[in-house]
C-alpha cells in the first residue's frame, strides 16, 4: 500500500516515521527533507496540480497533509473529484483555519466559549476601539500568517503598531485586510488534536507547545520551539467540558453550515477560571505537537487514517503508551527573524533518541540547515523529568553554527 505525506517540515517528518512502522507500507513524501529522505522516497512536488499528478502517476492510495495552506487552496476538494483517498478538510471546511474571522463567528453563533471580540475591516476604526480598551488585549490577523500573525499588545503603543503592520504595511498581505481585536485570557494552554469523519470525534492525547523563542516565554511568537504531550494540567473533567461546549456544539454548527469535518481538528485552548475557552482552530496536526503526540502512540497511523477517511471512526480504538514524551526545537540564528541557512549539522549519528527534521537538506551524504527550525529532538520516558534530562543530554551532541533552543522545555514538571 502506498501513502504519501504532504509538507516538508518536523510534524511531516513525525508522520512519515510513524508510517514507517507499517512494513506492509511504502511512503512517498511530497517535498520531504533531508531526514524525511531516508525514510521515505521524495519527490520535488509544490503545487496542489504537481502533488495531484504525482499521487496519480504513483498510484497512491491515502494522501495525508501536513500544511494548511494546502488545505485552504482546496487540494482535497481536487483529490476527491479525481476520486483519490485524501485525509484532511475540504476547502470549506478548513476555513476554520484559514479565517480567523470565520471561526470566531461560528463559535459566537454556536455558543462555543472564545474570547470575546469585535471584527474590523477599516484601520481607523479599530485605532478608535483600542481607545476604549482594556489592556492587554489581542490583536489578529484574519488570514493565515505561519502562525506570526497574532499579537498580544500590553498597551496602546503595541496595539497601534499591530494594527499598523496587519491593516496598513499588510506584512501578511491580504491576511490582514481583517483583523480580530480580543479579550486577553488568562490561563494555561492545552492542544488538543481531535480526530473527525464528518460523524465522529475521537480525541489523540493531549499535548502543550512552547511558542515563544526564550525561556521563560519571553521573545516573540515562534511556529514552536518544544512541545510535551500528554499536557500536565490536562484532566478527564476539563475534557469532559471539552466535549460538552466545544465538541456538541460544533458539531451542530458543522451539521448545521453544511460542513463535512474530515481529517484532524487542532484545538488550541486556555484553561481558564471559568473552564476551557477555544483561542483557536487548525484543520491540520499540530508542528511540534505531532512530534510528541505519535511517538506515544500504539495504534498503527494508517488504521486511523483510513477510518476517518472512510467515516469509520466509532469503530476505532485507540491505543497509548503510558509514558510521556518531550520534544526540543533546534532553530537557526535569528529565528523567528532573519536567519542564515547552508550550515553543516554535526553529531546526528550519536544521538540516541529521535530526531524529527524540520529545515534540513542532505547533501553529498551530510545534513546541512535548510530553515528556520532544522530539527526536533523527542524522548518518551515515564517521567517527565526523565523524558526533558535524555532529551538535553542527547542535544548537546548536536552541533551548527548558531544552533538555539529553549533550556525550559517540561522544566519544574512531575
Ligand atoms: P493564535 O494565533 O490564535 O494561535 O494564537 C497564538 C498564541 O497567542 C496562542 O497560543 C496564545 O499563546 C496566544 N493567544 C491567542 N489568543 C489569546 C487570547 N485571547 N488571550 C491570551 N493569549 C492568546
Ligand atoms: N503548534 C501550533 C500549531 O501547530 O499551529
Amino acid at each position: 500500500m502506498k501513502i504519501l505525506v504532504v509538507g516538508g517540515g518536523g510534524r511531516e517528518h513525525a508522520l512519515v516515521w510513524k508510517f514507517s512502522q507499517e512494513k506492509s507500507l511504502e511512503i512517498l513524501c511530497a517535498p520531504g527533507n533531508g531526514g524525511i529522505s531516508l525514510n521515505a522516497k521524495c519527490f520535488d512536488a509544490r503545487t496542489v496540480h504537481d502533488i495531484l499528478e504525482l499521487a496519480l502517476k504513483e498510484r497512491v492510495d491515502l494522501t495525508v497533509v501536513g500544511p494548511e495552506a494546502y488545505l485552504a487552496e482546496g487540494l482535497v476538494d481536487e483529490f476527491e473529484a479525481k476520486g483519490l483517498k485524501v485525509f484532511g478538510p475540504n476547502r470549506k471546511a478548513a476555513k476554520i483555519e484559514s479565517s480567523k474571522v470565520f471561526a470566531k463567528c461560528l463559535m459566537e453563533k454556536y455558543g462555543v466559549p472564545t474570547a470575546r471580540f469585535r471584527v474590523f475591516d477599516d484601520a481607523v476604526q479599530a485605532e478608535r476601539h483600542i481607545e476604549t480598551c482594556e489592556f492587554p488585549i489581542v490583536i489578529k490577523a484574519d488570514g493565515l500568517a505561519q502562525g506570526k500573525g497574532t499579537y498580544i499588545a500590553l498597551n496602546h503603543h503595541e496595539a497601534l503598531r499591530a494594527i499598523d503592520s496587519l491593516m496598513r504595511k499588510r506584512i501578511f498581505g491580504e491576511a490582514g485586510k481583517m483583523i480580530i481585536i480580543e479579550e486577553f485570557l488568562s490561563g494555561r494552554e492545552v492542544s488538543l488534536m481531535v480526530l473527525s469523519d464528518g460523524e465522529d470525534f475521537v480525541p489523540l492525547l493531549s499535548a502543550m507547545d512552547y511558542k515563544r523563542a526564550h525561556d521563560h516565554d519571553r521573545g516573540p511568537n515562534t511556529g514552536g520551539m518544544g512541545a510535551v504531550a500528554p499536557a500536565p494540567h490536562y484532566s478527564e473533567e476539563i475534557f469532559e467540558m471539552v466535549r460538552r461546549n466545544v465538541l456538541e456544539k460544533l458539531s451542530l454548527a458543522f451539521q448545521k453550515e453544511g460542513i463535512i469535518y474530515k481529517g484532524i481538528l487542532y484545538i488550541g485552548l486556555m484553561i481558564t477560571n471559568q473552564g476551557p475557552k477555544v483561542l483557536e482552530f487548525n484543520a491540520r496536526f499540530g508542528d511540534p505537537e505531532t512530534q510528541v503526540v505519535l511517538p506515544l502512540m500504539k495504534t498503527n497511523l494508517s488504521e486511523i487514517c483510513f477510518a476517518v477517511v472512510e467515516g469509520k471512526l466509532s469503530k476505532l480504538k485507540l491505543d497509548w503508551l503510558d509514558e510521556k514524551c518531550v520534544c526540543v526545537v533546534l532553530a537557526s540564528a535569528g529565528y523567528p527573524g532573519d536567519y542564515e541557512v547552508g550550515f553543516t549539522i554535526e553529531g546526528l549519528e550519536l544521538v540516541e533518541v529521535l530526531i524529527f527534521h524540520a529545515g534540513t537538506k542532505l547533501v553529498d551524504g551530510r545534513f546541512i540547515t535548510s530553515g528556520g527550525r532544522v530539527l526536533n529532538v523527542c524522548a518518551t520516558a515515564k517521567t517527565y523529568t526523565e523524558a526533558r534530562e535524555r532529551v538535553y543530554r542527547e542535544v548537546q551532541k548536536i552541533h551548527f553554527k548558531g544552533v538555539h533552543y529553549r533550556k525550559d522545555v517540561a522544566l519544574n514538571m512531575n
